[in-house]
């Protein structure tokens, strides 16, 4: 069985694939993990449940669930090797797409937006952001291994990184007037008991007229009563005045460790003048 030799410096490439391993070629200077992944696919895993195997160079075995994001942010690749590869999430890519499609209808250059990205992780979606031409971006992340891992897999990508519940921290709002940021996007980290809709809500209402945010929620938490973010947008929407819905599209977020498809609703939105 083929090992995954991991590089520290993710370029961002999509690995090399051969039987659900993966191989990234390193270069010099690059720290080196030694390991293959197996997915959990049992029937009817809840999405908070996930699991997969992580089987060392050693003899070493882990069991981790897709959500022990400090465990699983503290190997480095093994999200990027897990979501991204395995699971062929197409959140980071979406998200992106939204929220420059909807600055393009708006005439805006990508070099002109100031992007907070919630629930940041390791800088997948920041890096998507980046490739596009945004310059200024700045995370937030309630776990600090996720802070570390994009320090060490994406150096100087975030111009800031604030650890904290995206609830409540007041460093957020200093840190959206200082920086003056204009957009916000969310990939995947709206319920499923991560972040509050209350929380984006309160800093979307911090935003000047003209900003932007872009989404991405599961498609069963949408709506509205199936839950605060699809109560919350449901609000936002009833106030067209206030914030404009330009994207609302049903796509496939990523496959199951069963294999099956997640489907989650971007949505892209403008804030009125
Ligand atoms: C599914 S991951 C998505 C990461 C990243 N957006 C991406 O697409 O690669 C969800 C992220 O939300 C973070 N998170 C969970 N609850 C949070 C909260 N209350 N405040 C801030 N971040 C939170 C987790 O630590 C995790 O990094």
């Amino acid at each position: 069985m083929p090992r995954a030799t991991v590089a520290r410096q993710y370029d961002g490439a999509a690995p090399a694939s051969a039987n659900g391993h993966t191989t990234v070629q390193p270069s010099e200077g690059e720290l080196h993990i030694d390991y293959t992944v197996k997915l959990e696919d049992g029937p009817d895993a809840d999405q908070t449940e996930e699991a997969f195997t992580v089987s060392y160079g050693d003899g070493a075995t882990e069991r981790l669930r897709i959500h022990d994001y400090t465990r699983v942010y503290e190997i480095p690749g093994l999200y990027e090797e897990v979501v991204q590869h395995q699971l062929r999430c197409a959140s980071p890519d979406k998200i992106a797409a939204v929220l420059l499609g909807v600055a393009e209808r708006e005439g805006r250059d990508p070099h002109l937006l100031r992007v907070l990205d919630l629930g940041a992780g390791n800088g997948v979606v920041g890096e998507k952001l980046r490739e596009r031409g945004v310059d200024v971006l700045v995370a937030t992340d309630s776990s600090p291994a996720a802070r570390k891992a994009a320090g060490r897999d994406r150096p100087g990508l975030y111009a800031s990184y604030v650890v904290g519940d995206s609830s409540g921290v007041p460093e957020l709002g200093t840190i959206v007037r200082e920086l003056g940021i204009n957009c916000i996007v969310c990939a995947g980290a709206l319920g499923f008991d991560h972040i509050e809709a209350g929380s984006f809500a309160e800093l979307w209402d911090l935003l000047p007229p003209g900003a932007m945010f872009a989404l991405t929620v599961h498609e069963d938490l949408v709506t509205p009563g199936s839950s605060d973010i699809g109560d919350e947008l449901e609000l936002m929407r009833a106030d067209e005045n206030a914030t404009e819905f330009v994207v609302w599209e049903r796509f496939r977020h990523r496959q199951s460790v069963a294999g099956e498809s997640i489907h989650y609703v971007a949505v892209g939105a403008l804030k009125g003048e």
